[in-house]
């Protein structure tokens, strides 16, 4: 069986940072908890991967990180509440998100040592078959889902894959940039890739937003532990390092996009949320009318 005829069925979520910008909504919850109106933003990109065919998700947590897997798992004794009281719109929320036994593992990055190294911890559960990553923080909406788009797209392409977006050249300097060898406008393929290069550095604004298709050569890159940008073992310099053996290909994703690390996006976010859903659209909007809030 070739790379690209393998399905893929494992993700690995990175969940270890500390969520700094956040503080101090993050000093005793994890900033993947913080919800997006009424679920927590963890929960999106579970929901997105399960969407998209995964059956095992491996969390790499870290001290203070067990609300995430406490997230997804069974709750007997709220069940009972809820059910004894009749509560059933709210069970089966608490339902809907928890993880069938033996789908979720958790492993720890001990030391905040960068992205790459938060993937190498996760070595040992993804064995040697293309998986793929999540970070949470970067939410998306469309149907297919961010995460499917690349599936899609994968079993042509092969290699290393991720959903890439055009950002404003001044926002270079926040993301792993392309160097761009062909675009057909949908598929991007890199001759290098830089991690968060200054705008004027930087060799296009293609930028890599936190959805990854890997081949498990990454790992032989990644246990070189180089460390790079910002003190950091990178992810985006070991998908360059293995270029040669493993082209990488950037899918440029069709939908929306929240950056949910920063408190701009996480807003914006909340009343995209908030004006999709029948049950928030009108009090929103209402709310806003009554109010005459304007510029
Ligand atoms: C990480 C990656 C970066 C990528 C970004 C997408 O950066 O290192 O290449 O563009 O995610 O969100 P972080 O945002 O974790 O600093």
């Amino acid at each position: 069986m070739t790379s690209t005829e393998q399905k893929i069925t494992k993700a690995v979520f990175p969940v270890a940072g500390l969520g700094t910008r956040f503080l101090p909504a993050t000093k005793a919850i994890p900033k993947e908890m913080i919800p997006i109106i009424d679920k927590p933003l963890i929960q999106y990109a579970v929901e997105e991967a399960l969407e998209a065919g995964i059956t095992e998700l491996i969390f790499v947590t870290s001290k203070g990180k067990v609300a995430i897997t406490n997230h997804f798992d069974y709750m007997p004794e709220l069940e009972e509440a809820l059910s004894l009281k009749g509560k059933t719109k709210e069970l089966e929320a608490v339902r809907n998100c928890t993880l069938p036994a033996g789908q979720m593992m958790s492993t720890r990055q001990s030391k905040a040592l960068g992205l790459g190294h938060a993937i190498w911890c996760a070595k040992e559960f993804v064995g040697n078959e293309p998986f793929a990553v999540l970070l949470p923080d970067d939410l998306f909406f469309n149907t297919p889902n961010c995460l499917k788009q690349l599936v899609d797209r994968y079993f042509e392409v092969g290699g290393n894959i991720a959903a890439v977006t055009d950002v404003e050249r001044k926002d270079t300097n926040r993301y792993g940039i392309l160097k761009i060898k062909k675009d057909d406008g949908t598929l991007v393929s890199a001759s290098d890739l830089i991690e968060k290069p200054a705008p004027e550095s930087a060799p296009s604004n293609v930028a890599i937003l936190g959805r990854y298709i890997l081949s498990p050569e990454i790992f032989s890159a990644l246990d070189k532990k180089v460390v790079g940008s910002g003190g950091e073992i990178q992810l985006t310099d070991a998908l360059t390092a293995t270029m040669d053996k493993t082209p990488f290909t950037g899918v440029r994703f069709i939908g929306e996009h929240f950056d949910c690390g920063s408190m701009e996006g996480w807003l914006k976010a909340n009343i995209y949320m908030g004006l999709e859903l029948p049950e928030t659209r009108d009090l929103i909007t209402s709310y806003i009318e009554e109010k005459g809030f304007r510029k």
